[in-house]
């Protein structure tokens, strides 16, 4: 597999991702999008918006402002709990981050673990420093939120937001209650996240500004039951249970009826891991480079009462893409405590008031889904001599690149290029020998290529090449459209042309 460094490097040599800033040195934490990866970041929130918002009728969406009041991070716990410990050496003074040392020694996640529980498992298990052995201390702790001040004034202390889910729970009632919503339901958002992160790694793994897609799912306290669990329940996943990593064994394969029957978690959750394992899939991702982790006890989150992840297998390791935690109604209690409001809602089914419970949080990182796909589509294909980027033609930049065989045939191969870019994302490119344009388009992922030759002259067709086979087809222009967007959408393969 392609070291993340390579990745990095392919990633700023296509136009995909630049470091923040480069021109002065870069920025550690924050990355630009360039021509290509915009279109790839766009295209991968649009399917998660499509697929779990728009196609369906229980959940609904927003968009909320990224500084709010400080007191809905008070209220949150994030101002208390929402921190990292440095540890330092007592004798060389290295310094480190709590979690990853205890990553690192224990092999476990610590990601959001509470100081308390790091602390514990420091002494516990003696752990010292990487270097020379000797003892570490704890020399601070640092909470993850970036701090802004708002107007003139001094002393008015905003945050930015460190997840988008705070702003689901804040305006939960205006949004139950305009829509007209029935429990149980869902309210999503997608957008930027910001964490103070003391030491961003991996490429887009580890960031201080990301992107976050997240569902809060309602349900009455009192039925976790949930009635298209079918959907999923007879799917295979790829587990570690919380039992396997303390007896250091494998992932195994596992039904999720199975997880509901040995009460790993509620049906809710079992659902929504189902539903993103099944769109990680969908979407290309193979299924030995997947697996769904359950937390350990210990790194429960403040708020989480069950912690699940899906895990992909990177060059540094299994690590968390998604986050799917059972959140109770810990954050609501929090919110109608801290804001004295009311923010129960009438049950029709019991026909009751009742202050929902979150059974199940999906949070999904964007840019870490980004990354996943990026490396699980890196083919570098030594018979034909250049990488393909095999990525799912729904997420692809472009869609379709369109060339002239030769130049003198610019102006009719011009006239399908640009009928086609009303509909399509498309590029055109009239340098250079047909097989290097090919290629060029291999290594960016885009999916069909279309040549204009001199028979399309006078037959009025045109040559469509296929990404990941190299066949090459003839096809009428005045079908290229509706076909062009059957075969993106995966409703008809290649061969079926
Ligand atoms: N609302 C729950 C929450 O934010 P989390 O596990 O802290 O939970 C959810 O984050 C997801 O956000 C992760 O699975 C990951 O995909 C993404 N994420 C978290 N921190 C990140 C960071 N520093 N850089 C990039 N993505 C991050």
């Amino acid at each position: 597999m392609l070291s993340t460094e390579d990745m990095a490097v392919f990633c700023k040599k296509k136009g995909f991702i630049y470091l923040n800033s480069e021109i002065y040195g870069g920025m550690a934490g924050f990355f630009d999008f360039g021509p290509l990866g915009v279109e790839l970041n766009n295209n991968i929130k649009r399917a998660f918006w499509k697929e779990f918002v728009q196609k369906r009728d229980d959940i609904i969406g927003i968009d909320g402002s990224i500084i709010s009041s400080p007191k809905v991070w008070e209220a949150s716990g994030h101002v208390e709990n929402f921190e990292d410990i440095i540890l330092k050496c007592t004798k060389c003074k290295e310094q480190y981050r709590a979690d990853h040392i205890i990553e690192d020694v224990l092999k476990i996640s610590a990601d959001g673990m509470p100081s308390q529980k790091i602390n514990e498992l420091i002494k516990k298990n003696n752990i010292k420093c990487q270097k020379c052995k000797s003892e570490l201390e704890e020399i601070s702790e640092f909470n993850l939120m970036f701090k802004t001040n708002v107007g003139p004034e001094k002393g008015n202390t905003a945050y930015l937001r460190p997840e988008t889910a705070q702003l689901i729970f804040a305006n939960f009632k205006i949004v139950s209650e305009t829509s007209r919503i029935k429990l149980p339901f869902g309210i999503a958002q997608v957008g930027k996240a910001f964490r103070n992160e003391i030491s961003p790694r991996n490429f887009l793994f580890r960031c201080r500004e990301f992107e976050q897609f997240e569902i809060e799912f309602f349900v009455n306290p009192e039925n976790f039951k949930c009635p298209v669990i079918n959907e999923f329940e007879n799917m295979g996943v790829n587990i570690i249970t919380s039992d396997m990593q303390k007896k250091n064994q494998k992932e195994k394969s596992m039904k999720i009826k199975d997880m509901i029957k040995n009460k790993m978690l509620n049906e809710w959750q079992a659902y929504w891991l189902g539903s993103f394992y099944n769109f990680f899939t969908n979407y290309g991702i193979k299924k030995e480079n997947l697996r769904i982790r359950e937390h350990l006890k210990e790194e429960l989150a403040h708020y989480a009462s069950a912690c699940f992840d899906i895990e992909y297998k990177f060059p540094f390791g299994w690590k968390e893409i998604h986050g799917n935690a059972d959140r109770s109604d810990f954050d609501l209690r929090q919110h109608i405590k801290h804001s004295k409001k009311d923010l129960s809602l009438f049950d029709e089914e019991s026909k009751k008031r009742v202050v929902p419970c979150v059974a199940s949080e999906p949070s999904q990182g964007i840019g870490r889904a980004l990354l996943a796909f990026m490396f699980d589509a890196y083919d570098d294909d030594k018979k034909r001599g250049n990488i393909v980027l095999r990525l799912d033609p729904r997420l692809s930049s472009y869609n379709v690149a369109v060339f002239p065989l030769v130049n003198k045939l610019d102006n009719g191969s011009r006239q399908v290029y640009n009928a086609l870019k009303s509909k399509f994302v498309c590029f055109y490119d009239s340098s250079g020998s047909i097989g290097r344009r090919y290629a060029r388009q291999d290594e960016i992922g885009t999916p069909y290529c279309i040549t204009y030759d001199f028979d399309s002259e006078k037959n009025k067709d045109v040559t469509i090449r296929h990404r990941d086979t190299t066949k090459q087809k003839r096809i009428k222009i005045k079908d290229l459209e509706d076909k062009l967007l059957r075969l993106i959408n995966k409703e008809i393969n290649f061969d079926e042309l």
